[in-house]
């Protein structure tokens, strides 16, 4: 008994020597200030920068200056593979990966990991059987290179029998690619190697390489938003904060805001999240706009963002207007231009492939386009997003393309009682009070409108 006893003992302190000698080395015994010293770097990342100093001074050198370096994390901390990853490889006497995935970067950053792999970015590459994945593969004929979507939503890392990587589907920092490890997602997508600066992942532009064009143009919404432009103007000084941990809205900086500021950034009242989705109400994506799980609970978390720089009744004021302008897109057009859809597809007027019919075009451009940079441009501040970029567009489209492409798609069936069923149809979205005015207006009513610009510009105006 008594020898049990003394092993035990002597187990304990190896487990205590041993968790003492752990503890100073994740940087945690920084705490104990009196005591600190640098973490040392290991032996296996020394002999790594032996050859990699000379060999890439474009990876040693960010890394040098970087907190990892500061806290002892070098290259073999991340680059470490154990040889049942399909993926490892010899490497100078050392089993090493290329990836460094969010399963590696999450031995340390557990928490970031964690909420990023959960999140909507980490599913990003999900996308098959989409209409957009149907345009980039069939209609456009991208499928053979990984170029375009993958870049943005992430590729499927292929590996060789030697754990190289397989040229084509590999280099790619898209948000949601797929590991070989299993893992989904990308940490370098935002946080560039290998100085993982935080002024770089906070930068709007780094957002904005997959955030911009014709159906997402956050960055373009946001770059002449006021908050954009007052960010622009004090761009030096932000920046200069953004570099370090403290960078807590209400109490560090109060300009701005920057895209992390209100979708991923602390306040005096919110911890910061790797989950982009964790502030949003609605979805903007689909044709019709959703308000999602918990989607209040969101709502009251980015009001609390908002709240640091403006008051109640200004900031439920904008919401009330920009859920409005939501409700406006989904009521007038998108579910009327949905059921026209559905209509023509029971009715065996347009075929079941997807995107090979003028009115399909139509209907893709309402929603994937117009009604997505208007509907974007309401959240963020962009008059000119939310009307003529986004409302215009889609009324000029359902008005003036839409809906006469669909007559056209049921005159052409020369089938009078399929025409008698789409009048009845028809009539019930047209006659609603929203829509009577397409039908004309009373000659006073038509003659106010065109007087204005008379008054304006002359005899000439208003034609
Ligand atoms: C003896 C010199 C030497 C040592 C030691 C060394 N490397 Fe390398 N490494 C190279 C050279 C040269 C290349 C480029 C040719 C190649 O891929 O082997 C390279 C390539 C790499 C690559 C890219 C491989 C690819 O497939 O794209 C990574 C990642 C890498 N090294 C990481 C490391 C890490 C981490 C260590 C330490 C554990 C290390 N290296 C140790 C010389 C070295
Ligand atoms: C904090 C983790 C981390 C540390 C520390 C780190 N790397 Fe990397 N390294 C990465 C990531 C992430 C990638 C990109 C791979 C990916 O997309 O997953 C990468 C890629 C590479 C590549 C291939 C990319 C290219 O541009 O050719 C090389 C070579 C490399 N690292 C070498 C090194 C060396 C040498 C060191 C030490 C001086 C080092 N790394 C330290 C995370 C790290
Ligand atoms: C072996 C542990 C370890 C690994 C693996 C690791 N990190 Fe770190 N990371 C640290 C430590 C320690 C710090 C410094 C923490 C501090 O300053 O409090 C740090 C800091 C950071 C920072 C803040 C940098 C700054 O300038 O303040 C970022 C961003 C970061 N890591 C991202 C990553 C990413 C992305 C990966 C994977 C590609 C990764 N880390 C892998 C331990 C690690
Ligand atoms: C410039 C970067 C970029 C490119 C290129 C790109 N996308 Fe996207 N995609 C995005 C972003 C950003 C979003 C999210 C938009 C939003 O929330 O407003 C998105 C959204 C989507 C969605 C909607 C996902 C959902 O949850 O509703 C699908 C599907 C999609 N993309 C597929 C594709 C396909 C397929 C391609 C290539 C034909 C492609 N994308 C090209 C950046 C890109
Ligand atoms: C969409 C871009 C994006 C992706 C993807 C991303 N990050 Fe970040 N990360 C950021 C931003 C922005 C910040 C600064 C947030 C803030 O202001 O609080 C940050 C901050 C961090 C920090 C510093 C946190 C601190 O202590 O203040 C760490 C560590 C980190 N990220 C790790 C990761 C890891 C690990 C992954 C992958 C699992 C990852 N990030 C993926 C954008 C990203
Ligand atoms: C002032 C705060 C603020 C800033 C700055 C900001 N956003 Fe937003 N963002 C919002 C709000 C509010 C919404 C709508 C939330 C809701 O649905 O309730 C939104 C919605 C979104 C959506 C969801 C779209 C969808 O399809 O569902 C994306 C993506 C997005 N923002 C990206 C960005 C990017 C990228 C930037 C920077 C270029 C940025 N945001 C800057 C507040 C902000
Ligand atoms: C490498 C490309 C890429 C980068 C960089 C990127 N995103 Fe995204 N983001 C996407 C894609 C793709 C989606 C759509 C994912 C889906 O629905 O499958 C998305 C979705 C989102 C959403 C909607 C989330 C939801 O739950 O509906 C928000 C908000 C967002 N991103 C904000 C940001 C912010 C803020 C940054 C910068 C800190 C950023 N993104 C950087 C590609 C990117
Ligand atoms: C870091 C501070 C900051 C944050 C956070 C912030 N704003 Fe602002 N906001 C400003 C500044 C500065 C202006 C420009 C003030 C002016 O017009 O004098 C502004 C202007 C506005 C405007 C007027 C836009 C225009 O074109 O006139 C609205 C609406 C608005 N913010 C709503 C919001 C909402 C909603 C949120 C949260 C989702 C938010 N803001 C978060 C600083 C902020």
């Amino acid at each position: 008994m008594k020898k049990i006893l003394s092993l035990l003992s002597v187990f304990i302190m190896i487990c205590l020597a041993f968790s003492g000698s752990a503890f100073a080395a994740t940087g945690k015994a920084a705490t104990h200030k009196a005591v600190a010293k640098a973490p040392a770097l290991s032996k296996e990342s020394k002999d790594c920068i032996a050859c990699h100093k000379e060999e890439n001074p474009g990876v040693y050198g960010p890394w040098a200056e970087s907190k990892h370096a500061k806290n002892g994390v070098g290259c073999y901390e991340c680059h470490k593979a154990d040889k049942s990853r399909k993926d490892a490889q010899q490497h100078n006497g050392f089993m090493i990966g290329v990836i460094v995935s969010p399963k590696d970067c999450g031995r340390c950053h557990a928490k970031e990991s964690k909420q990023m792999t959960e999140s909507h970015h980490a599913k990003a590459h999900q996308f098959t059987g989409s209409l957009d994945n149907f345009l980039g593969r069939i209609v456009t004929g991208e499928q053979n290179f990984n170029l375009g979507c993958a870049q943005c939503h992430g590729s499927t890392v292929e590996v060789l029998p030697d754990g190289k990587l397989k040229g084509g589907t590999w280099p790619n920092t898209g948000i949601g690619r797929i590991n070989p490890d299993g893992s989904m997602g990308n940490c370098t997508a935002c946080h560039y190697r290998h100085g993982f600066a935080l002024d770089v992942s906070r930068n709007p532009k780094n957002c904005g390489k997959c955030h911009q064009g014709p159906d997402h143009p956050q960055i373009e919404i946001y770059e002449l938003s006021k908050h954009g432009i007052d960010f622009d103007t004090n761009r030096e000084e932000i920046m200069a904060k953004a570099k370090t941990k403290n960078f807590v809205l209400g109490k560090d900086y109060n300009k701005g805001p920057v895209c992390s500021t209100c979708h991923m950034g602390a306040t005096r009242q919110l911890p910061s999240t790797h989950d982009v989705g964790a502030r949003i109400k609605w979805t903007l994506r689909p044709p019709i706009s959703k308000v999602l799980e918990n989607g209040e609970k969101k709502r009251e978390d980015m009001k609390k963002v908002c709240s640091e720089c403006h008051q109640q009744p200004w900031t439920d004021g904008f919401f009330q207007q920009f859920d409005d302008y939501v409700k406006l897109y989904n009521d007038k057009f998108a579910i009327p231009a949905t059921s026209i859809m559905k209509f023509l597809a029971e009715n065996k007027v347009t075929d079941p492939t997807p995107l090979n019919e003028i009115v399909e075009i139509h209907y893709w451009h309402l929603w994937h386009h117009e009604g997505r940079r208007g509907r974007h441009g309401a959240a963020m501040n962009a008059p000119d997003y939310s009307h003529w970029h986004g409302m215009y567009e889609v009324a000029i489209n359902f008005y003036f393309m839409l809906l006469p492409a669909a007559d056209e798609a049921v005159a052409a069936r020369k089938d009078p009682a399929l025409s008698a069923k789409w009048e009845e149809f028809r009539a019930k979205i047209m006659d609603s009070p929203e829509h009577k005015w397409k039908k004309g207006m009373a000659k006073e009513e038509a003659a106010q409108v065109i007087q204005f610009y008379q008054n304006r510009y002359g005899k000439e105006g208003g034609q």
